[in-house]
């Protein structure tokens, strides 16, 4: 890794002191990581409205009772084999379970997928972590 590059900052105070604020909730000891963590989420969005090569985990939570919907699950996870990674599948309790499946690809197809899984009755909660592998 490069040396890292020094540089200053002016700030309005009042924004500054929310910052600070923020940052001792968030338990960041500096500012700096701070900084370099809302920079990157800002790059991992540019990518991802960008259109460019993508990676994520959908995450849901379901009713394996209810009809068709695990025959719907892996129905579109095949299609997109070519995207879907890895598949993490948790028995909650006697009704519940989790999924996460990991994928990788277009982000437009990417966000497809996670609307297509998210979207299929029963799913009581989904949500799709969107991140890069492209921040150096
Ligand atoms: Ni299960």
């Amino acid at each position: 890794m490069p040396e890292a590059i020094r540089f200053g900052v002016s700030m309005d105070p009042d924004l500054l002191e929310k910052f600070d604020t923020l940052l001792e909730q968030k338990g960041y000891s500096n500012r700096s990581e701070a900084l370099r963590d809302l920079i990157r989420e800002a790059l991992v969005e540019d990518q991802w409205e960008a259109g460019q090569e993508v990676v994520g985990t959908i995450t849901l939570v379901y009713d394996h009772h209810t009809r068709e919907l695990t025959d719907q699950l892996t129905e579109i996870q095949h299609d997109h084999d070519a995207e879907v990674l890895s598949t993490l599948h948790v028995h909650l309790d006697r009704h519940h379970c989790l999924e996460t499946v990991v994928v990788k690809g277009d982000a437009a197809v990417v966000q497809s997928i996670a609307d297509k899984l998210i979207g299929i009755r029963g799913v009581l909660h989904g949500r799709l972590v969107a991140t890069t592998s492209g921040l150096g």
